[in-house]
């Protein structure tokens, strides 16, 4: 029986590979002119990281990681977000003595162990950003601003943005006890998971997916009404200036994260053509994770986008991406060698080309008629042919695919690549 890849574990054959640099591109280029440099982190981490910093009772930490015993016994994770080992390599390398306001971004693969479905994978790309070291609302919405620019430049429509405020440890503690309170009456209508999730971590039941637990929490207590006055000041700054910025967002109360290290402003963005699985991206602040890692008491807020689900919103919003990203892929020329001095010529030429910037496909060893297959299948856009004759003369026959137009071109093949380029004009844009 042949092997095949992992349940949850999938490969981006290269059209997909594509789309996902594209977006990952845009999205980091977006994220340097906010000014967050970018950082490449390990996929493996110690176990004690994510369960400290995400949180023993959450999902993730309870069930949803890939951890094994390394040889020596030590417990390691395949990471499942970035934030943590983002804030492990901060405190590790005293990063705040080097800069008191941090900016990072990253991107690449994060592992879950989740039941797989339409933009739910067990290894899933992300890409994020993370501000350490500003508590004040003004980096709050100067990090949305960012969020929501990449959606821009990525070329996503129709997003939507959720937000609330989860509160600190000043008021958090108090509205948990009401929220409590709230869930212990209606115990007898939440799914199991949520009768647990009462004593652990109440605040998980405002987001159950259970019609039953989201009936019975319609009229549970907001938290946004019981902010403390920091909080409320904080959270009614963040909004004042998206309002001003004219970025649109919506609140929901029901927005409490899975991950335990959020205080003060949480959200959500919602995309389009995702079905159940419709959050592209999401974050927070985590005021007090870097000092629970074990580094200074300093503030930070970040996010990640999930690139898998960037790219479907991408398509739903773009339904011509396919084909972008198809004409981006053929070759701009096609050399079609006849015979073997030709071919030692067309490799030369070739060389050339692609050193001046030009891409090129080159075949050989076949008939004229099977090499001008090829070329029609790979929808390159002009085929040079070179046959011995040809060379003979130093010239070469281009032929326009599109035009069906075949025209003579002297190709001294002691042109420099500039020069060559400029004498096949075949240059199509990128
Ligand atoms: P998260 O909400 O767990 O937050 O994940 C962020 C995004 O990653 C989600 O909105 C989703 O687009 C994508 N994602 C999550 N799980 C999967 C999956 N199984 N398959 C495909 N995509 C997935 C975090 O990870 C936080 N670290 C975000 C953050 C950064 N908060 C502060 N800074």
């Amino acid at each position: 029986m042949s092997i095949t890849a992992v349940k949850g574990f999938r490969d981006a054959l290269p059209e997909a590979a594509r789309l996902l640099s594209r977006v990952e591109t845009a999205a980091l280029e977006i994220l340097a002119r906010y000014g967050f440099a970018e950082i490449r982190l390990p996929i493996v981490e110690r176990t004690e990281l994510f369960a400290r910093a995400i949180g023993e009772s959450t999902d993730i930490v309870e069930k949803e990681m890939y951890t094994f015993p390394d040889r020596d016994g030590t417990l390691l994770t395949l990471r499942p977000e970035g934030t943590a080992s983002l804030v492990r390599a901060y405190v590790e390398h005293h990063l705040d003595q080097r800069d008191a306001i941090g900016r990072f971004s990253y991107v690449g693969p994060m592992f879950r162990h989740e039941r797989p479905q339409k933009g739910r994978h067990r290894q899933f790309y992300q890409v994020g950003a993370e501000l350490i070291g500003r508590e004040d609302p003004l980096s709050d919405a100067e990090l949305l601003l960012a969020l929501w620019d990449v959606l821009d430049e990525v070329g996503i429509q129709g997003a939507s943005l959720l937000l609330n405020s989860l509160g600190d440890a000043q008021c958090r503690p108090q509205y948990r006890e009401v929220l409590r309170v709230f869930g212990e009456a209606h115990r007898a209508e939440l799914c199991e998971n949520c009768k647990r999730r009462l004593e652990k971590n109440p605040l998980r039941i405002l987001d159950c997916k259970e019609p039953g637990c989201r009936a019975a929490t319609t009229d549970a207590p907001h938290l946004v009404d019981h902010l403390c006055a920091p909080c409320a000041a904080h959270f009614g700054r963040v909004r004042e200036l998206l309002d001003a910025e004219g970025v649109s967002y919506e609140l929901d109360w029901r927005l409490v994260r899975g991950l335990d290290y959020y205080v003060r402003t949480t959200f959500e963005v919602l995309g389009p053509g995702l079905g159940a699985q419709s959050a592209i991206g999401a974050g927070g602040r985590y005021d007090g994770l870097v000092a629970q890692i074990g580094g200074p008491q300093v503030s930070g807020i970040g996010f990640a986008f999930g690139v898998d689900r960037l790219v479907l919103a991408l398509q739903a919003s773009n339904p011509d991406v396919e084909s972008e990203i198809a004409a981006e892929m053929a070759p701009e020329l096609f050399i079609a060698p006849l015979g073997a001095a030709a071919e030692a010529a067309a490799l030369t030429v070739a060389r050339r080309l692609r050193q001046a910037g030009m891409r090129i496909e080159l075949d050989g060893g076949r008939s004229l008629k099977s090499l001008m297959r090829r070329a029609d299948k790979l929808k390159a856009r002009h085929v040079m042919i070179l046959g011995e004759e040809e060379l003979a003369q130093r010239r070469a026959t281009m032929r326009d695919m599109e035009a069906k137009q075949d025209r003579k071109l002297a190709v001294d093949i002691d042109l420099t690549g500039d020069e060559l380029l400029a004498a096949v004009g075949a240059r199509r844009s990128a």
